[in-house]
Order: C-alpha cells, then sequence, then structure tokens
C-alpha cells in the first residue's frame, strides 16, 4: 500500500465500505465524517448525485477513446471549460492522470518551451524544502521532503531548493497568510546568482504547501517570486493539485493571491476523485512556443494512454458543474471564516504548538513527542477516527481539508473531537518534565 507501513495495517486494517456526502462507512459499521476530503480531493462531497449520473451515462455511450492522433469532443469540451475557469491567458490545456503526472507534464513542457524557443542552456528546475509534488521522478526531484528523496538515489541533476517558508518564531497562529517570510522569496535571488539564471527553466512551488504540514504563503511571496522569474525569463510553476478547484474559495490559488503563474499542474478536485485525471493548464506563449514547424510533426512528444479518458472527462464536466452551477465553491469561500474561528478555538490546548488555515485548509501542529516524530500527530488522529472522524496526520501537523458540502455542525464536529483527541493523547513535553 503507498505511503502505508503495511505490516501494521495488516495486524488491524481500516476498510472503508461505503461514502455518502461528508461521510464515510466503515467495514465496522461505523460513520465517519470524512475531515480531509478522501485524500484533499472529493470536493463536492462523495458519490455527489451529478458526477455519479454522468459517469452512468458515460460508460454505455463511450467507454475509451485515444488521444493519439484522434480525439473525442468531450475532451475539447472539457479543455475549453478549465480554461474559462483558468486565469485569463491560461487557454490551453494537457490532459495527465494523476497530480504527479501533472507535475512532471509541467516540467517536462517547462523544459521543452525552452527548447522550442532555442534556450536549451535552461535545464535547471528549482523547487522547496517541505514541498511534495507527487512521487514521478521529476516531482521527487523538485520536492522537499528528505526521506522521499534519498530512498531512490540521486534523482534528476540540475535541481536545487528554496528554504521552506515556516517560521514558527515569527508567524505561530497566523490567521491566513502570515505576516513574515516575504524574504524567503528573496532567496531565490541568491540561488539563481549561485547557479547563472541564464541556465534555470523553471521554478515550482505549492501556493499552499499541503502535504508537508499546510503551511501559506507568508504575504507578497508569492508575487516577489513571480517578479523574480519576470525578471530572468524563467517559467513559473503553481502545483495547484490540492489548492485548485475551490478549495481556497477561488478557482485556484492563483486568483486568491492575484499571481498568475506560466502553468498550473491540476488533478485531485478535478473529477472529485471519482476517475484519476489530471491537467496541466498553460499560458498561450507557452503553448505557442510549441506551434511552429512542420503541421505535420508532432509538436510535443508527451502523453499517455488515459490522457483525456472519456470517463474521466465525463466525471470532470460534471464536477466543475457543481462546482459552478451549484455554488460549491462559493460555498467553500463562505464556510471558511467559520472553519478559522473554530480551529484557531484550539490554540491554548496543551501541545498545541500552531494552528494554520486558509480557505477550508487547516492544520493543527503539535509539538513533538519524545517517542518519535509525527507519533503525536498519529495518536491523535487515531483517537479521531475511533471517535468518527477522519483526519490526516502530516508530520506534527493535523491536516484538514473538508468537501465544500460540510455543514457549520460538521465544522463543530470536527473541532469537538479534535479537542478531546488532543486533550488525551497529547503528552506535552512541559507535562512531562
Ligand atoms: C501538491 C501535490 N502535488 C502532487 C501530488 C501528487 O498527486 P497524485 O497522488 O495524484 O499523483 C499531490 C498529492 O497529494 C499533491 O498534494
Amino acid at each position: 500500500m503507498p505511503f502505508t507501513p503495511n505490516r501494521k495495517f495488516k495486524q488491524s486494517p481500516r476498510l472503508i465500505v461505503g461514502s455518502e456526502g461528508v461521510h464515510y462507512d466503515m467495514a465496522d459499521g461505523s460513520r465517519v465524517l470524512d475531515g480531509i476530503a478522501g485524500l484533499w480531493c472529493v470536493n463536492a462531497g462523495h458519490r455527489n448525485p451529478r458526477i455519479s449520473a454522468a459517469l452512468k451515462a458515460q460508460i454505455d455511450v463511450l467507454d475509451y477513446a485515444s488521444s493519439f492522433q484522434i480525439g473525442h469532443p468531450a475532451a475539447f469540451t472539457l479543455a475549453q471549460r478549465l480554461s474559462e475557469m483558468a486565469p485569463a491567458g491560461m487557454n490551453h490545456v494537457f490532459f495527465t492522470n494523476s497530480g504527479s503526472e501533472s507535475v512532471d507534464t509541467a516540467l517536462k513542457i517547462a523544459l521543452a518551451c525552452h527548447r522550442a524557443r532555442g534556450n536549451a542552456g535552461r535545464y535547471r528546475l528549482i523547487g522547496r524544502e517541505r514541498a511534495y509534488h507527487g512521487v514521478g521522478f521529476g516531482g521527487i526531484s523538485v520536492g522537499g521532503i528528505g526521506r522521499q528523496r534519498s530512498t531512490f538515489g540521486p534523482l534528476l541533476n540540475g535541481v536545487d531548493h528554496l528554504p521552506h517558508t515556516h517560521d514558527l518564531a515569527r508567524n505561530a497562529f497566523s490567521r491566513g497568510e502570515p505576516g513574515h517570510g516575504i524574504d524567503k522569496a528573496d532567496a531565490l535571488e541568491s540561488l539563481l546568482a549561485l547557479h547563472d539564471p541564464s541556465t534555470v527553466a523553471a521554478v515550482i512551488v505549492e501556493p499552499v504547501a499541503g502535504s508537508t504540514g499546510v503551511l501559506p504563503p507568508p504575504r507578497g511571496y508569492l508575487r516577489r517570486l513571480r517578479e523574480i522569474c519576470d525578471k530572468h525569463g524563467i517559467l513559473l510553476i503553481f502545483d495547484e493539485v490540492i489548492t485548485g478547484f475551490g478549495r481556497l474559495g477561488t478557482n485556484f490559488a492563483a486568483d486568491l493571491f492575484g499571481v498568475t503563474p506560466d502553468l498550473i499542474a491540476t488533478a485531485k478536485g478535478l473529477t472529485n476523485g471519482a476517475v484519476p485525471m489530471g491537467a496541466v493548464l498553460m499560458r498561450d506563449e507557452v503553448h505557442d512556443a510549441f506551434m511552429h514547424g512542420s503541421v505535420s510533426a508532432v509538436e510535443l512528444s508527451h502523453g499517455y494512454t488515459y490522457s483525456g479518458h472519456p470517463l474521466a472527462c465525463a466525471a470532470a464536466l460534471a464536477t466543475l458543474d457543481a462546482y459552478t452551477q451549484d455554488g460549491l465553491i462559493a460555498q467553500s469561500a463562505a464556510l471558511a471564516p467559520y472553519f478559522e474561528e473554530c480551529l484557531h478555538a484550539l490554540r491554548g490546548l496543551p501541545g498545541v504548538i500552531d494552528i494554520r488555515n486558509l480557505g477550508l485548509l487547516g492544520g493543527v501542529e503539535l509539538e513533538a513527542w519524545a517517542s518519535g516524530p509525527g507519533m503525536h500527530a498519529q495518536a491523535v488522529a487515531q483517537h479521531c477516527l475511533d471517535n468518527g472522524l477522519l483526519v490526516r496526520p502530516v508530520g506534527e501537523t493535523i491536516a484538514l481539508s473538508p468537501p465544500f458540502t460540510l455543514e457549520r455542525r460538521h465544522v463543530d464536529q470536527i473541532v469537538d473531537t479534535l479537542h478531546a483527541a488532543i486533550k488525551q493523547t497529547v503528552q506535552p513535553a512541559s507535562a512531562a518534565a
């Protein structure tokens, strides 16, 4: 099983057998509130009727069609819909099947774009510490999680990393974007001075780092990155696999921050998790760089058997309808202030050293436990699950990313359950002393 202690799991398997709305049904008969939207993806709620109906209808019409030198209409309709949702000027889309594939595709497009423009000398990629960009070789190379990198050896050449932006000393218990840390973006200039900016192809960041603890960007940070990239002709990639499609109350994080990257990697919420799919959105200038030479030549040697799969397209089109026509992105935005208020009420509990939030993303960071890294968060998450709430332990942080269909009473339930779990499981160092 992925990212799982397999032997421990088999000793006491936790099996999900059904889902509806904001709940999971477990094999032992219990019902669990889904505080993480599956795995940051089921934004429109489980078994959303629109999406289920679209999938049932699609399977009886067209099961599969290749996207290699032939196509089917829904893929083009979906690409059109995505470009209408995307920030202005991002009118082109490449379909993948996952976040990892979207990240690797975005990195490859960035490299190929420079080459297509005659700049083959731009080969370096810059990621960031504490970044998660999936599990492809590109993604783990630009990713910033030591254990995920060191397991596999040297990875890609020509990669460097910005410092992460987490700063407990200056920013603990910030609501939304923390006030300190724009200087962390200036570190890009230092890296460029080190490597020669004319060798750098792209910078990739998650606008809000998710899997390493829900880290909203410091105020002004993304804009500063954009400015530095522009100054040096470097492409900026946002990995919006989590933040895309309404998680922050806007279509994309790019909209919330008012910063338009050159490429956006998406997946997860694109199909509400119902069928694997990802998409890379790109600016017209990036797309246009490939559109020269013989019209019979393949412009980009890249793609997947299941790029633009008909079932995935059907799920995505229905999901986008749920987000827009059913008002779920607006619902996400409307609930966010209550979510923030309730989450920050956990401040002051023993062992809680930080609370972070943006949109419907939340993180509660716990003091490290002497028994090992992440043990507090794991114990709290287990206590929550035993008491009807699914949350995600990531390092020392409990991550929250609930479906947008959540009601206030569910937010109350999340916070009450977390409150009890923290009180009963966390052993702060001060108490042990
Ligand atoms: C920001 C980000 N990028 C990429 C990925 C990888 O997505 P997938 O697991 O679909 O390959 C994830 C998954 O959590 C993610 O959070």
